[in-house]
């Protein structure tokens, strides 16, 4: 069975196009996988927050990650920082990195856009992500669209490294990409993704916002003024959007829809919409509640971590024996 590792940072508000690009795969890949799933507080630190807020983010998305579906039983579920694998592994690629590509990275460029200094956190961010991804030999990491640069870079520091200290130092990962959801636009402006930190509320569901929240937001959604219910990203991106998503939560093509929809009015699609993405929800938010407060979330993220840090020490074993690294004394790695 091939692995899987994937990531979340915890910075509230997950929203349904963290779902639908990442979290509906998370689920989906479990029954024929080998599934790691980490809730990244330590790329959630690069932009800074209160301890308090940390752990509480933190505490949402493994509540979260149990209750969109993600099975204890099946897939490994651990906070980053409870392996130290990560921050090591991520040393290592950093004296394998260039400063010229980590430049580069759009998601950095955004970030750190008009400031005269920006985190060095911000901008090392990528080289965690790839230690994440290789330190557990991950063959397949389902992510949105907007990742898809990360995991480039990930690709390129494995074949180096390999290429470098030998062909079994890494495996090379791929990425994983929804059809349907890949890319979920923010409903108040299509041109631009959804995104936790927009300031505008309406531009996103949440996955834990009220029916009547995402009645609000979904009927104010912007679309266009030609009435005609049609998937056409260039010239209607709205509608397209709303398409999208009701295509990615029903199951239904977007072709079908476009058929459901001939003649019908923007007010009907979204009404429908409306009552696809609250059926969709209701039970998430059920299964979130019964257990964001339990006992049981610490003793699955406890039992996730140690089976983590077992996969973890073998792979950080391995690499310091190839790059020539340590004695293998003061820790139980076996050179
Ligand atoms: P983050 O919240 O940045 O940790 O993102 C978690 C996952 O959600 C990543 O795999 C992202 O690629 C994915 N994601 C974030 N925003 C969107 C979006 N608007 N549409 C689809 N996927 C997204
Ligand atoms: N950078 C990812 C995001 O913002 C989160 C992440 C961190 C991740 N490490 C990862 C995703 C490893 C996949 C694999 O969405």
């Amino acid at each position: 069975m091939s692995r899987v590792f994937s990531g979340v940072q915890p910075t509230g508000n997950i929203h349904i196009g963290n779902y639908l690009g990442a979290l509906k795969q998370f689920v989906d890949l479990q029954n024929d996988h080998e599934c790691v799933y980490c809730i990244v507080d330590m790329h959630a630190m690069t932009v800074p927050k209160s301890a308090e807020e940390l752990r509480n983010s933190i505490l949402d998305v493994a509540a979260l990650y149990l209750a969109i579906g993600i099975d204890p039983e099946k897939s490994i579920v651990f906070v980053q920082s409870d392996v130290p694998g990560h921050a090591e592994l991520g040393w290592m690629l950093t004296c394998n990195s260039y400063t010229g590509e980590l430049s580069r990275m759009t998601q950095y460029k955004q970030k750190s856009k008009n400031k005269e200094s920006a985190p060095t956190g911000l901008f090392m961010y990528p080289v965690l992500m790839a230690a994440d991804i290789l330190l557990y030999d991950a063959a397949l990491v389902p992510v949105g669209d907007d990742q898809k640069q990360h995991i480039e870079l990930t690709r390129d520091l494995a074949i180096r490294v390999n290429g470098k200290y030998g062909e079994d130092t890494f495996v090379v990962p791929e990425g994983s990409y929804m059809k349907s959801g890949a890319r979920v636009m923010a409903l108040d402006d299509p041109t631009s993704k959804m995104s936790k930190s927009a300031e505008n509320e309406m531009s996103r569901i949440s996955l834990m916002d009220s029916p009547a929240k995402i009645k609000k937001a979904i009927m104010r959604a912007t679309t266009d003024s030609d009435g005609i219910i049609r998937f056409d990203i260039e010239n209607k991106p709205g509608i397209s959007n709303l398409l999208s998503i009701y295509s990615a939560f029903s199951g239904k093509t977007v072709a079908d829809l476009e058929k459901e929809y001939d003649g019908s009015g923007y007010g009907t699609l979204k009404k429908d919409l409306v009552e696809v993405v609250v059926d969709a929800l209701t039970p998430f938010q059920e299964k979130y509640n019964e257990i964001r407060h339990s006992d049981e979330l610490i003793r699955i993220l406890q039992n996730g971590a140690e089976k983590a840090n077992a996969i973890s020490e073998k792979t950080i074993a391995r690499v310091k024996k190839n790059l020539g690294m340590g004695t293998g004394a003061g820790r139980k790695l076996t050179f």
